[in-house]
């Protein structure tokens, strides 16, 4: 067995982390039935699971469900999302190897992912493909690559890193978000709930009245502009795809180019899954006092650099609201340093939301561990069996009385 190593804040605080872990499972009923399966299944008995997913309580209990089925964990999140008392938790409670701090750097986060894929994993569980792109692409990782019999990736992101920069796929890599059980009810619904969440509590700023542009009309998008609706924002839609905006449209929004829809907004949303949504340019046409932020994986959707080159001064004002002063005289905003809003700033989707998410994670990864032979290497849907067994699972749950 490879050595217990970990690195986190502060072990100090993992009873803390437990007692979020209590509200939360609580309240994840579809997970905790698949965790009493797999107590008796063991799916991935000898198996270990090398994961990049936030570490925050939900992660924590879909971890319970799969050290439940016989796995060995090691974990690392996202820059600026992890929870430091769940990641104490996870290791002083249950073993499990976490690599992961609310104050990671995006360089750390990328040292956090090889440190996951050296301990060996037999089947990953990514979140915008880092651990992917050093198996597949980095040489110095074969051996670890040789070990893996199979995959999944959790987002929009990654899936688009898998199929349009990777050709050497040897194990299959089941895309969650290719399912519609996950893009139409956590994406829609979720993110949409928990991006306006995570701007209004970091900001403590009215939505109604004001102008907001959404940059994305995707499954995301339509979410937060639909939230962000209902609480009287007065809307405009920037899409690149014809047929988003003609839906955009068709559903009552505003629609333009960043050239038109940027000056006059108060709040500008990031939410495409694209590098430089926003670029330098762009940038420079923001509304004084415009307060910015990113729903999308990665933060490269907005172009920092070039904001920072634009700027004659940067101050963090607030845990999560930086001041940017422009050459030009304006004055703009940044939330939660362009990492994802509702993580960074906010608990992340709601916890039902997320039993139904983890709840696919899970039987996919069940799935990979019994059938990894059979199935073709590279990027696939998830069996759609299996997303009719969570909608199920879920909608049951839902209505119990
Ligand atoms: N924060 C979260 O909790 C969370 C959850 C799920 C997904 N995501 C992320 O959100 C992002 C969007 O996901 P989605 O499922 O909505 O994707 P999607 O593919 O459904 O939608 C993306 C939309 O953005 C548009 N687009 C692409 N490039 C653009 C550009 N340069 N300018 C304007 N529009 C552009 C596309 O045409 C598309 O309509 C991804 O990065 C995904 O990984 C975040």
């Amino acid at each position: 067995m490879a050595d217990f190593t970990y690195e986190i804040e502060d072990i100090g605080l993992a009873r803390q982390g437990l007692k979020r872990m209590d509200w939360v499972r609580e309240r994840m009923p579809v997970l905790r039935g698949i965790k009493e399966d797999f107590t008796r299944t063991k799916p991935f008995d000898g198996l270990r699971i090398g994961i990049c997913l936030h570490v925050e309580a939900k992660t924590g209990v879909w971890l319970e469900a799969l050290t439940a089925g016989g796995a060995q964990i090691a974990i690392t999140g996202s820059p600026g999302t992890a929870q430091d008392e769940v990641a104490a938790a996870l290791v002083a409670e249950y073993g499990i190897q976490v690599f992961a701090k609310k104050s990671e750097t995006y360089e750390q986060h990328l040292d956090y992912a090889a440190r996951v894929l050296a301990t060996g994993p037999n089947l990953v569980a990514d979140n915008g493909a880092d651990i992917h792109m050093l198996a597949l692409t980095n040489p110095d990782f074969s051996t670890a690559k040789s070990k893996i019999i199979g995959a999944t990736e959790e987002t929009t992101t990654g899936g688009f890193r898998l199929r349009e920069e990777v050709t050497g796929h040897v194990f299959p890599t089941i895309i969650i978000n290719d399912s519609r059980t996950k893009r139409i009810i956590e994406n829609r619904y979720g993110v949409g709930q928990s991006v306006v969440d995570g701007i209004m509590r970091c900001s403590n700023l009215l939505i109604g009245g004001r102008r907001t542009t959404v940059v994305g009309y995707g499954y995301c998008g339509q979410g937060i502009a639909r939230t962000l609706r209902g609480l009287g924002a007065h809307i405009t839609i920037v899409d690149i795809d014809p047929i988003s905006r003609l839906e955009a449209h068709t559903e009552g929004y505003q629609t333009a180019d960043l050239e038109q829809a940027l000056p006059p907004s108060d709040f500008v949303i990031t939410v495409t899954g694209r590098p430089n949504a926003l670029n330098r340019d762009h940038l420079a046409l923001l509304k004084d006092n415009a307060v910015l932020c990113n729903a999308g994986m990665f933060e490269t959707e907005i172009d920092l650099p070039g904001l920072r080159e634009l700027s004659v001064e940067s101050n963090q004002i607030m845990p999560d609201i930086r001041q940017f002063k422009l050459e030009n005289g304006k004055t703009v905003y940044l939330l939660g340093e362009a990492n994802s809003i509702n993580l960074s700033a906010g608990d992340g989707n709601p916890i039902e939301i997320m039993d139904l998410g983890l709840s696919l994670q899970c039987l996919s990864l069940a799935h990979i561990a019994m059938n990894s032979r059979s199935l073709p290497a590279g990027p696939q849907n998830v069996p759609v069996e299996i997303q009719n067994d969570v909608a199920v699972r879920t909608l049951r749950a839902w209505t119990r009385s």
